[in-house]
């Protein structure tokens, strides 16, 4: 799949994000190997601390649909050019596709990543 799609998908489902607190939407949409796509959004809380970042909302989509195989995730924020994804979320994207492509919006161009490039010596039990 082009990843322009993979940043569109990610951008739309960023528009459904709940952040009253921060005010910062992020949307992410990833591929899995079988060529099928889960997007998620942010979704805060009043006690902060359990506020659900976007890339692990979609992660669970995925998870939850029986795919644990991930190829590549778009990340996008209306906020940042090129919104990395958190310490946390690199290290649950981590656990199901250490060869993952992490692509980011700069401008109007995508840049693309490996996840390892963005966390080397990801925890494996
Ligand atoms: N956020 C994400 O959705 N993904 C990240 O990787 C970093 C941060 C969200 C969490 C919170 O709702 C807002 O961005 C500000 O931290």
């Amino acid at each position: 799949m082009d990843y322009k799609v993979l940043m569109e998908e990610a951008e739309k489902v960023s528009t459904k994000a709940y952040a009253p607190y921060s005010n910062f939407s992020v949307g992410a949409c990833i591929l899995t190997s079988s060529g099928k796509t889960y997007t998620g959004c942010n979704f805060e809380n009043s006690s902060f601390g359990l506020t659900i970042c976007a890339e692990r909302n979609a992660a669970g989509s995925a998870i939850a649909d029986g795919e644990r195989n991930f190829k590549a995730i778009a990340i996008y924020s209306p906020k940042r050019d090129l919104c990395y994804p958190c310490g946390a979320c690199l290290q649950v994207l981590h656990e199901f596709g250490e060869d993952m492509d992490v692509i980011l919006k700069s401008e109007q161009e995508l840049k693309t990543y490996k996840l390892k490039e963005l966390l080397p010596g990801g925890f494996r039990l």
